[in-house]
């Protein structure tokens, strides 16, 4: 097993659900080889993702990752049963966070009940009765909206752009990250967190590094400055 259970924690606010990030990228800090995250995390790094949103009510992606990725929110069938006996819904909700609202009208990802969080006035090409459009000013407004509707527990799987703006917003609670033991090389490459740099180094403390295989599952609990 990766990681003592359970992999989700506590909210530590009111207002606000426990939220973590789940990324993997290349031992040289590669978070995408050919515009998409596919190919560099193992059939193990899969299955922690499996696992790590069977305990989440929410299931967070910038639309940059849902335009590169074939992916949905979703969880695999043998994980629905464990779901259900925790009393979570057996999907959980998809939310996507998008500021021009390019976003392809019919996706697999809105086969289960899916939020799309609009920080504009852009219109958004998506009509379906699975997907609520919300308009909201920013990453803050989008956990507090989630936080109403009674979500304790969001994983977000990037990508590096809405990470980068939870991080500012000081939203993000813990850091798993999966090391693949693999080299891509390349110029400006694109890591885990892409936009401008934070204003103070964020600490992080080591809550659980696991082997499998030369692949390096690390778990980490955010620090931010006072
Ligand atoms: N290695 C990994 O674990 C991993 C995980 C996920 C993704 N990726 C890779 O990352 C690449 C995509 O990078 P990315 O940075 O473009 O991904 P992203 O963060 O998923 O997408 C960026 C887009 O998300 C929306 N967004 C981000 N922050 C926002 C905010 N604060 N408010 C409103 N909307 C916001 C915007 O959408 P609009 O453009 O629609 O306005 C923005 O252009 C892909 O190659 C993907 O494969 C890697």
């Amino acid at each position: 097993m990766i990681h003592p259970r359970p992999l989700l924690g506590e909210p530590t606010a009111p207002d606000r659900p426990f939220l973590a990030i789940n990324m993997v990228a290349t031992v040289d800090g590669r978070a995408a080889l050919n515009g998409s995250a596919v190919g560099i995390g193992s059939t193990t790094d899969h299955r922690l993702l499996f696992e790590l949103r069977a305990e989440a009510d929410v299931v967070l992606h910038g639309a940059g990752t849902v335009r590169a990725d074939p992916l949905s929110a979703r969880v695999p069938s043998d994980l629905v049963a464990q779901r259900t006996a925790r009393g979570l819904t057996p999907q959980p909700i998809g939310a996507i966070a998008t500021r021009t609202g390019n976003l392809p009208p019919r996706h697999p990802y809105y086969e289960s009940p899916t939020l799309i969080y609009v920080c504009s006035d852009r219109p958004v090409p998506v009509d379906l009765p699975t997907v609520e459009i919300l308009r909201v000013g920013g990453v803050r407004e989008v956990v507090c909206d989630l936080a109403r509707r009674g979500v304790r527990r969001v994983l977000c799987e990037g990508g590096p752009t809405l990470n980068s703006a939870l991080f500012r917003e000081q939203l993000i609670d813990e850091v798993f990250l999966t090391i693949a033991p693999k080299l891509l090389g390349g110029e400006d490459p694109l890591t885990v967190i892409r936009g401008p740099r934070f204003p103070t180094m964020l600490r992080l403390q080591l809550r659980s590094l696991v082997e499998v295989d030369g692949e390096l599952f690390l778990r980490y609990a955010v620090t931010y400055p006072l």
